[in-house]
């Protein structure tokens, strides 16, 4: 591909002169931190988190963003698909997660159905996950479709990431999970949904199951930061969703998955040790017992 219609814009600088890892330890990562990690080629990780506890842990390992995806639909809720997430499920889980973080940017997404219906519908749901669950950022999919709403909000003081290529939401559209973006025309298609949501002041783009040349091209023409989910290693950063990295998710994961743990195992595992212990009498012992 050669004529992109992306054109690289101005930023402004971030107020510390430090890396997003370590870095920054007494305050939280900002939107203006990002810009700069962007302008100094630093790349950064973001983990989704759907509980305090978890977000927690991820915040004390540096990790600089958390996205409070409405990936919890089928990774927390138990449901197929994230169609069925609802406005108050995400305040709840949104909240969790800044309570339980202190350094992460904290971004949620806004579900299926919450600001499709007209601007008026996604200001007040962004501007629930702000008030109600106190979250630094709101993340929407679509990109030309979703331009006019992403302006709207960025406006209004709400930072915004966009995500394009695969969105989730539209699943059913979709007929499943695609690798979008393959061929010229919606390779095209991409560009021009990149452009759009950079021009309406997105902070940042999530690229998902794009061709990495692609998501590269994308990258290099892109004034903020893309951050790719099976788009291979030319993007600025990389999210996963923690069920998946840490080995939870039951049966297959997706091609672009790496499992650096493999919890599904270690608990099932810890689970069938205590039911027999209590089976056998072993567990309470003494030393768990009170005199
Ligand atoms: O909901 C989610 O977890 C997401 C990521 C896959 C980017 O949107």
């Amino acid at each position: 591909m050669n004529a992109s219609p992306l054109q690289p814009a101005q930023t402004q600088d971030a107020p510390v002169g430090t890396t997003l890892y370590g870095g920054v330890t007494n305050r939280r990562v900002t939107v203006r931190d990002l810009a700069k990690a962007k302008r100094n080629g630093e790349r950064w990780a973001m983990l989704t988190a759907y509980d305090a506890l978890t977000a927690g842990v991820f915040d004390e390992a540096g990790i600089p963003v958390l996205l409070v995806g409405d990936s919890a639909g089928n990774c927390h809720l138990g449901y197929e698909t994230t169609v069925p997430v609802t406005m108050d499920q995400m305040v709840m889980l949104s909240a969790a997660v800044v309570r339980g973080t202190q350094r992460a940017l904290v971004v949620a997404d806004l579900p299926f159905g919450s600001y499709q219906e007209s601007p008026a519908q996604a200001m007040h749901n962004a501007a629930r996950l702000m008030k109600e669950a106190g979250v630094q950022a709101v993340k929407l999919e679509g990109g030309e479709r979703s331009a006019r709403t992403i302006e709207l909000l960025v406006d209004a003081g709400i930072p915004v990431m966009a995500h394009i290529g695969l969105t989730p939401q539209s699943v059913h559209a979709f007929g499943g999970y695609p690798v979008q973006g393959r061929g010229d025309e919606a390779a095209h298609q991409l560009l021009r949904d990149a452009k759009a949501v950079q021009q309406a002041g997105a902070f940042a783009v999530v690229l998902e199951a794009v061709p990495a040349d692609l998501a590269a091209e994308v990258t290099a023409h892109s004034a903020i930061p893309t951050v790719g989910i099976g788009g291979g290693p030319g993007t600025d950063a990389q999210v996963l969703v923690w069920t998946d990295f840490a080995g939870m998710t039951a049966g297959r994961v997706p091609k672009f998955v790496k499992q650096y743990a493999d919890l599904r195992a270690t608990l099932a595992r810890a689970a069938t040790e205590f039911a027999t212990d209590v089976r056998e009498g072993t567990f309470p012992g003494p030393e768990h017992s009170f005199s």
